[in-house]
């Protein structure tokens, strides 16, 4: 049941998994976070996908769902609609299970562990399909994309979220930035190799399969000096897992730089004022087009 590419190099930072599912560890914590820092973000994207639906969304697809971030988030955008989350990791399901019984939501999502790099579950049409930082996953996103088409009703939308890159936080000229730095110049190399699809151009990939594409925006997340204390675990978790990755191929200077941003100390990015958090996502809405009368 793998749902990567069996390819991973010890470098990658999905090596620490664990035995009973192959979820890298710390993973489904760092989701949450990332839902927290980007949720005004998010919600910019929730409200242009209700823009552009043509009637009330009743029906939504979230592929790759993980913790339940989309799921959720547009749950509430919609509040006639029932979600089915897909993921290929029951632990991630099940933790967004906890969710919606948290959230009362328990009644309106249903889960599906299923491997999308097999098929798209064969479902009635939605009407709004997302995938949000899962398709860069697939080995073959192209015909896990063809497969999703008829998933999605004519009229329909499918709202695609994808990343060129991890976040960053530490500018450049300050301790611990030139170390950043080349962390993720590593972790992009090894992205190049066992995710090709990540940063790539998914409108283009759309239209393709005969989609509309009728949104295509970056979606900017420039943090200033930001005070919410998440933001700093948001950063320590995702530095961590950098570290992890790339941490045995830096200099020996760079990695105890690193270190520091988490060690706790005066450099730790859960103490210092002066982070900046930026990510580099897109946003892209493609709508399925009406069946044709001629
Ligand atoms: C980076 S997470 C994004 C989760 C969520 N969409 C979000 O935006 O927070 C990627 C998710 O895709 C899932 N995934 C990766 N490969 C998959 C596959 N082949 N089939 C189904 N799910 C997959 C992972 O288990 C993980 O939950």
């Amino acid at each position: 049941m793998s749902h990567h590419h069996g390819h991973h190099a010890t470098s990658d930072p999905h090596v620490h998994r664990d035995a009973h599912d192959d979820v890298p560890e710390g993973l489904p914590d760092l989701l949450d976070l990332d839902a927290e820092v980007l949720a005004e973000a998010l919600e910019a994207v929730r409200t242009d996908i209700g823009r552009l639906v043509d009637s009330p969304v009743r029906s939504i697809l979230d592929l790759g769902a993980g913790t339940g971030t989309g799921t959720f988030g547009l749950l509430r955008q919609f509040a006639g609609a029932h979600a089915l989350a897909v993921d290929s990791s029951e632990e991630m399901l099940e933790r967004l299970r906890r969710r919606a019984e948290q959230l009362g939501l328990r009644d309106r999502v249903s889960t599906l562990r299923a491997d999308l790099d097999d098929s798209v579950p064969d479902i009635q049409p939605v009407d709004l399909a997302w995938a949000s930082a899962s398709l860069h996953h697939l080995v073959d996103p192209d015909r896990t994309l063809a497969g999703l088409v008829a998933a999605i009703r004519p009229g329909g939308l499918l709202a695609v979220v994808e990343l060129s890159g991890f976040p960053r936080f530490v500018p450049v000229d300050t301790p611990g930035g030139a170390a950043e730095a080349r962390a993720h110049a590593l972790l992009a190399a090894d992205r190049a190799v066992d995710m090709p699809t990540m940063g790539s151009d998914w409108g283009r990939r759309l239209t393709r399969l005969g989609l509309v594409v009728e949104r295509d925006r970056p979606i900017v997340v420039d943090l200033m000096r930001p005070s919410a204390p998440v933001v700093g675990e948001y950063a320590a978790a995702s530095l961590t897992r950098i570290r992890d990755a790339v941490a045995d191929r830096l200099e020996p200077t760079d990695r105890e730089e690193l270190e520091a941003l988490l060690d706790g100390g005066r450099s730790d990015v859960r103490r210092r004022g002066d982070l900046r958090v930026t990510t580099d996502r897109r946003l892209w809405i493609a709508r399925r087009p009406a069946a044709s009368t001629t």
